[in-house]
């Protein structure tokens, strides 16, 4: 029996792994807890919240923050984790793992994790760009010459990637994601209207977001209602970077490529595509066609699986270091 395969994606809320072979998946918030002056000790994700709510003596670490490493022994735990709950009780082959970052990693970054799987007891660890394994999980054929975008977001970090021949012809990696749209909902409720909203009530809010910039849509959340057009300039706002490296992708591929781009339509993935009306945003600001994958949040890490089965043929776009 050979070592197993694992997909791997730090995702800034989620760390996830998928197993291949076996398709085992975990998904558990980037989130583990240590406690001082005992380094062997740690717990991870679900696990490690409930364990803090009830033990002063353990602190709650997120080793990722807008897809960047923050906390390197967070990281070493999360990763150590994450890789030993996949792995399971066989443990004389160790795995092979091709883990997704985002494009704007820097190298200390990139060695850090890299580290940490090698520590964690991997054979081969190999980084790939999120935007390609987005691209490989939403079925994209990245070898082809026919350019495609791609565009990842999570909660804490976006990737933008023009694909094509299996290399990244133009590419923004943005350290912002979907929770801060969330975040200037809630701060606007809580100054404007003097509310404090639960996550529930703050996605629930966001439906006013995207969905009617031109027609008015009120509801009310938190015994406040809160109108489309109040909240207008939040999302303007917030979709500015988007939109402009969006823009900048384009202008930077070359005109056939363009051409590819727009014929292909673009392709959204990450939770945070599944904010109601980015789509036809999306479409506007790029003039084509947007396709949301399903189940979006899972697509990185399954691109990132498909991948171990296919080093020979995209070793071109993974790196040790950079
Ligand atoms: N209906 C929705 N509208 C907008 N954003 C959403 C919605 N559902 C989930 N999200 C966003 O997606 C994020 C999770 O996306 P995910 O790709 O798993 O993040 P990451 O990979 O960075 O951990 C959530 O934190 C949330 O911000
Ligand atoms: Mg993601």
């Amino acid at each position: 029996m050979l070592g197993k395969k694992l997909g791997v994606d730090l995702g800034t809320a989620t760390v996830r792994v998928i197993t291949r072979g076996e398709g085992t998946l975990i998904a558990e918030p980037s989130v583990v807890a240590l406690r001082e002056g005992e380094p062997s000790m740690s717990l991870l994700g679900l696990a490690a919240l409930e364990a803090a709510a009830n033990d002063r003596s353990l602190v709650l670490r997120h080793p990722l923050h807008g897809g960047d490493i923050t906390d390197r022994r967070a990281l070493s735990a999360l990763v150590h984790h994450a890789v030993s709950r996949a792995v399971g009780r066989q443990r004389i082959f160790k795995p092979d793992l091709v883990i997704a970052v985002r494009s704007g990693m820097s190298g200390d970054n990139r060695r850090a994790v890299l580290d940490a799987a090698a520590r964690a007891g991997s054979r081969t660890v190999y980084l790939i760009d999120a935007a390609i394994a987005a691209a490989i999980g939403a079925g994209i054929t990245v070898t082809s010459p026919r350019a495609h975008l791609v565009i990842d977001i999570g909660a804490g970090k976006t990737d933008l990637a023009v694909l094509a021949l299996e290399g990244t012809v133009a590419s923004r990696s943005l350290t912002t994601g979907a929770e801060e749209l969330f975040d200037h909902l809630a701060t606007h409720a809580a100054e404007v209207h003097g509310v404090s909203l639960d996550r529930a009530e703050v996605h629930a809010a966001a439906r006013l977001l995207v969905a009617a910039p031109h027609e008015e849509r009120t509801g009310e959340f938190g015994g406040v209602l809160l109108s489309s057009h109040e909240l207008a300039p939040l999302v303007t706002a917030h979709l500015r970077s988007l939109d402009a490296a969006v823009a900048d992708v384009l202008a930077e591929t070359p005109p056939a490529l363009r051409r590819d781009v727009t014929g292909n339509g673009v392709v959204l993935t990450g939770g945070g595509a599944r904010l109601e009306g980015l789509e036809r945003h999306v479409a506007a600001v790029a003039g084509c066609s947007v396709r949301v994958v399903s189940e979006p949040e899972g697509c990185t890490v399954r691109g990132a699986a498909l991948a171990v089965d296919n080093l020979d043929v995209l070793k071109r776009n993974f790196m040790y270091i950079r």
